[in-house]
């Protein structure tokens, strides 16, 4: 299956996670107001758990490394509310979809639009986040300019987040290092993923991948599926407090996710870097 932006842009690499966000993060009343209050996003676990919460939008200004952004629904979505965007993903092909949408939408707004402004400052590199810490000018995905490698910033960043990637890499506690590497010291880490339950195998695999089809067959491994305690445990490991850990829940009816006091199926957590962690 894959994943489509609104305007028909084929996003490839993709779970049903990526379409929902599609619908949230292109949701009209996001796109054009900075209304915190849309519950079904990573967003609005920032905005509601972030050192961010107090301005008018949770996110602006803030510097943000999306990993994994996939066809940048997120990353997008981020940009418009006034977020410092770079999403990262080692799939040449999806993240070229992600900056042709990113161009395209700037191509849509009038020069005077602010949101044209926000989206000037998304950036897309493709490269895993292993690599970045070392080379943060991994390959442009743009189109490898030298323009866009002056714009590309430092390795650390005000939120790290991670949406639906942790449970695709083989070595979970590797990748949440790196990471946690790229947050700087009081800045935050954003994780989604499905829990490892008896629902989650019938929901997210069972259900989701071989009844309806929604997602392709084998895409989630059960075995890799990660439970909240896990991530919390390995934020303590590499330097970070735990702030919020919430439920996430997808509506097929709707074709909406909400956020919800259980973490049985999918949820979000959100952590903190200290300022001096004790590692
Ligand atoms: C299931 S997709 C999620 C896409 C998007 N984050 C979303 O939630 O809509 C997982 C993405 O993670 C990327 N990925 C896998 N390993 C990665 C790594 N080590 N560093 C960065 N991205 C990675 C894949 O290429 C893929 O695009």
């Amino acid at each position: 299956m894959t994943g489509v932006w609104n305007d028909g842009q084929d996003a490839k690499c993709t779970t049903i996670e990526e379409r929902i966000k599609d619908s949230v993060v292109n949701h009209p009343q996001l796109a054009t107001s900075k209304d915190p209050s849309l519950e079904n996003s990573s967003a609005s676990l920032i905005d509601a758990a972030g050192p961010y919460s107090t301005r008018q939008s949770g996110v602006e200004g803030a510097r943000i490394l999306e990993v994994g952004c996939g066809g940048g629904f997120l990353s997008e979505g981020l940009a418009r509310r006034g977020a410092i965007v770079t999403g990262l993903d080692p799939s040449v092909e999806t993240i070229k979809i992600a900056e042709s949408h990113r161009r395209s939408s700037i191509e849509s707004l009038s020069p005077s639009d602010s949101t044209r402004r926000s989206l000037d400052r998304l950036h897309y590199i493709h490269g895993e986040v292993e690599e970045i810490k070392n080379n943060p000018w991994i390959r442009s995905a743009s189109d490898e300019s030298k323009e866009d490698r002056k714009t590309l910033p430092d390795h650390q960043f005000d939120i790290v987040v991670a949406s639906e990637v942790i449970e695709h890499v083989n070595n979970p506690e590797t990748f949440f290092r790196h990471c946690a590497d790229c947050v700087k010291p009081g800045g935050l880490l954003i994780i989604t993923t499905p829990n490892r339950t008896p629902l989650s195998y019938l929901l997210v695999i069972a259900f989701a991948e071989y009844v309806l089809r929604l997602i392709p067959v084998g895409t989630h491994y059960y075995s890799k599926f990660i439970k909240p305690a896990e991530i919390k445990k390995m934020g303590e490991q590499n330097g970070f407090s735990h702030l919020e850990t919430r439920g996430t829940f997808y509506i097929p009816i709707f074709n909406k996710w909400i956020t919800e006091p259980t973490t049985w199926v999918t949820y979000m957590t959100a952590l903190r870097k200290l300022e001096t962690p004790e590692r």
